[in-house]
């Protein structure tokens, strides 16, 4: 169970021990798509699951400073060991829902067409999941992407 993980914003220094994991995580080499720059720049709206001090979990997302009405969601992992539990559903969750409080009504996604894990994992976070985009990064590299809108809080507002 990953119940007991906690979850709290990343810092920029969380970069290196995210970057040593991924590869494995992943089972194949996609650190090149993590570069430092998001923890630079993009920590404080990204999250960090820690267990007995370990990691855990990561999401890396952040608002759009261009959409303000996004919020974009551009890694997700959980240590291998702690899949199916739930702390994957915990971090989106959680950034969801401080991005809604942040004003921001839709959260975007994209993954590679081969990404099944990753096309059936949105779909049970409530990811509207569309078809292939032709050369959406640059010829023959079509991707997969994905839509969440968010209904209206239920959190009632104070009068
Ligand atoms: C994808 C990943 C983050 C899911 O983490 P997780 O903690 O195991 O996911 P959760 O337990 O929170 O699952 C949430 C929901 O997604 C579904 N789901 C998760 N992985 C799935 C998979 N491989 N196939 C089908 N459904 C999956 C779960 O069934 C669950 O749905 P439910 O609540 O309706 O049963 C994890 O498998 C991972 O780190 N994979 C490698 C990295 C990766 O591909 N990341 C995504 C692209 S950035």
């Amino acid at each position: 169970m990953v119940d007991d993980a906690r979850l709290r914003p990343a810092m920029d220094d969380d970069y290196d021990a995210v970057v040593a994991v991924v590869d494995s995580w992943w089972g194949r080499t996609v650190s090149a798509s993590l570069p430092r720059l998001f923890f630079d720049h993009f920590a404080g709206t990204s999250l960090i699951a820690e267990r007995d001090s370990a990691l855990a979990g990561f999401l890396v997302g952040f608002r759009s400073p261009d959409q303000p009405a996004e919020a974009y969601i551009h890694f997700v992992g959980v240590h291998p060991q702690l899949r199916g539990s739930g702390l994957a559903r915990r971090l989106y969750q959680r950034f969801i829902a401080d991005a809604r409080a942040d004003g921001r009504t839709v959260i975007k996604a994209i993954t590679s067409p081969g990404n099944t894990n990753s096309i059936a994992f949105h779909a049970a976070m409530g990811f509207v999941v569309h078809d292939r985009t032709a050369d959406y990064n640059g010829p023959g590299r079509d991707m997969v992407t994905f839509v969440r809108t968010l209904g209206p809080s239920s959190v009632r507002l104070s009068p």
